[in-house]
């Protein structure tokens, strides 16, 4: 889409505040020293996440807030009394940041949604745990945020935009006390099927939390279709699978999936410039006259990576050939290292990582070079540029929007090489798609996509990049722009002039006179 497209959709916002929450502040200010430097300096550091880099756009065009938890240890110098950063050249848009009392903020980020919701909805066979204190953080940081969301509105009319799974409570919260805003929610993550979602003792208040929404969002619509699921087994709603509405109480929820995607032009046009030069660096240090394989990510148990080293040392056995031919480098962000499972297995990564290095490597080749730290968005885009190869082994992934910036940003010649368990593999088709369990056809997937012949590589990078540009950040952002203003269009036109039962039963005649399923498992 267009900008001028998008700017279209926003001016639907122009006579109210437009609200973007998250729990990630889509900036934080960092005092650290630098290698170099005599003192400490502050910087703005902005988070690997790719939601900060989809959403900034959106609110600098509509002049909006976010509101968000502070991370930074030198947030709180850069605030006023509310928390609040002021707009500044580059950032036309204030941000609220939230200090959360650390304790509060342990249970509720290290525990429920970390330890408890993202293992839950990572189908990544990695245990949730769920303890009633780290529910009770959760209900009580959904709180905070609904005081500052209403504290910001002060009866205003509003369109607030809630991001992920750490703030489910918060949309029946913000319905109760700001009526008048109209309320959407993007859920970032996968929805499991609701029988891997009934271990958690507290799901049918999440469920009710976001039945508080107008609109809700999903990346796919196999996601969108287990949380359909999930409420007809848990809640006494009625469910149009037409529509995809939920009728709650009275409440209309519609459901929906938008595919997220990235900033397409911006990071073809950087890869195109800057990331062509800085690209003969790159190669030059780490891969001269070799293929150069690279993977960027969180060091998350989720993005599998240990699966893929162990691919990487079946390669290296059942590929001798490929000895001193590629070299892998693995961006890997530390991420969430209070979460005791992270520490562990970042400490498991680092050890496979020498064992690889001392196993294979010779005088003059490093098989795999590993940066576990973090790497300004820019600069990952001159290394996929650089790259040969990129390599993402996702267990279980939402959409996974590194996939796509390699879609945007690598040379026409260049290999994807995609686990099918992200959402990511639905669209992009023509990358190499493989299952990151299977040790030795997930080695053998990475030397199929060595040996692939330049005119198919090029045929393949080619439609990738047509899908990128043709569905990019700023469609995803119209679509739900678009989506809010139809549910808002139909809500004050159709269904309120109609008595609830009335309205719910010309939706689904049927389901309107039967009671629902949980309903009728309770009798
Ligand atoms: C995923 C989640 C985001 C989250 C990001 C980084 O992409 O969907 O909500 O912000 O990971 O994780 P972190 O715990 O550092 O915020």
């Amino acid at each position: 889409m267009a900008n001028q497209e998008l700017l279209r959709e926003i001016s639907f916002l122009a006579r109210r505040k437009f609200v973007v929450i998250s729990h990630r502040q889509p900036f934080s200010h960092v005092r650290r020293t630098v290698r170099g430097e005599s003192a400490p300096q502050v910087r703005v550091e902005k988070p690997a996440s790719g939601l900060t880099l989809a959403l900034e756009p959106i609110l600098q065009a509509a002049h909006g807030t976010w509101i968000a938890a502070a991370s930074g240890n030198a947030d709180a110098d850069f605030v006023d009394a509310k928390g609040v950063v002021a707009p500044t050249r580059e950032i036309h848009y204030r941000l609220r940041r939230l200090f959360l009392p650390p304790r509060l903020r342990e249970e509720f980020y290290t525990g429920f949604s970390n330890s408890s919701l993202w293992p839950l909805c990572h189908i990544a066979y990695h245990q949730p745990r769920f303890e009633d204190r780290w529910w009770k953080a959760y209900q009580a940081v959904n709180r905070l945020f609904c005081d500052a969301v209403a504290d910001e509105l002060r009866g205003e009319p509003a369109v607030l935009f809630i991001q992920d799974f750490h703030l489910a409570l918060l949309p029946q919260m913000a319905r109760e006390r700001i009526p008048q805003a109209l309320i959407a929610q993007f859920w970032h993550i996968p929805w499991p099927n609701p029988e891997v979602f009934r271990i958690c003792p507290w799901r049918r208040e999440l469920l009710a939390g976001l039945l508080g929404n107008d609109l809700l969002g999903f990346h796919l619509a196999y996601h969108r279709a287990n949380f359909l699921e999930t409420l007809d087994r848990e809640m006494a709603v009625q469910i149009n699978r037409e529509s995809n509405w939920v009728i709650s109480e009275g409440h209309r929820t519609a459901v929906a999936a938008f595919p997220i995607s990235v900033d397409t032009s911006r990071i073809r046009h950087h890869a195109a410039t800057t990331g062509r030069r800085d690209a003969e660096a790159l190669r030059n240090r780490y891969g001269r006259g070799r293929r150069l394989a690279l993977s960027v990510e969180r060091m998350d148990y989720s993005k599998g990576i240990i699966e893929r080293l162990e691919a990487i040392q079946r390669l290296f056995l059942r590929h001798p050939e490929l000895r001193g031919q590629v070299s892998f480098v693995q961006i890997s962000t530390p991420s969430r290292t209070d979460v005791r499972a992270y520490r562990d297995y970042a400490d498991r990564v680092d050890a496979i990582v020498r064992e690889i290095n001392h196993a294979w490597g010779v005088w003059g080749w490093t098989p795999m070079t590993a940066l576990h730290t973090y790497v300004e968005p820019e600069r990952v885009w001159s290394w996929y540029f650089a790259s040969d190869l990129l390599i993402v082994s996702s267990l279980h992934d939402g959409m996974n929007l590194v996939a796509k910036e390699f879609a945007a940003a690598a040379r026409e010649d260049a290999v994807l090489l995609l686990s099918q368990f992200t959402g990511a593999a639905r669209e992009l088709r023509e990358a190499v798609l493989f299952n990151p369990y299977a040790t030795d056809a997930f080695a053998e997937a990475i030397a199929g996509a060595l040996a692939l012949p330049e005119a198919e590589r090029r045929e393949r990078m080619r439609r990738l990049r047509w899908r990128v540009s043709h569905y990019d950040i700023t469609d995803w952002a119209g679509d739900i722009l678009r989506s809010m203003r139809q549910h808002e269009f139909d809500a004050q036109h159709t269904l309120l002039m109609e008595p609830r039962r009335q309205a719910a039963a010309r939706l689904e005649p049927e389901a309107a006179a039967r009671p629902p399923r949980a309903r009728r498992q309770r009798l």
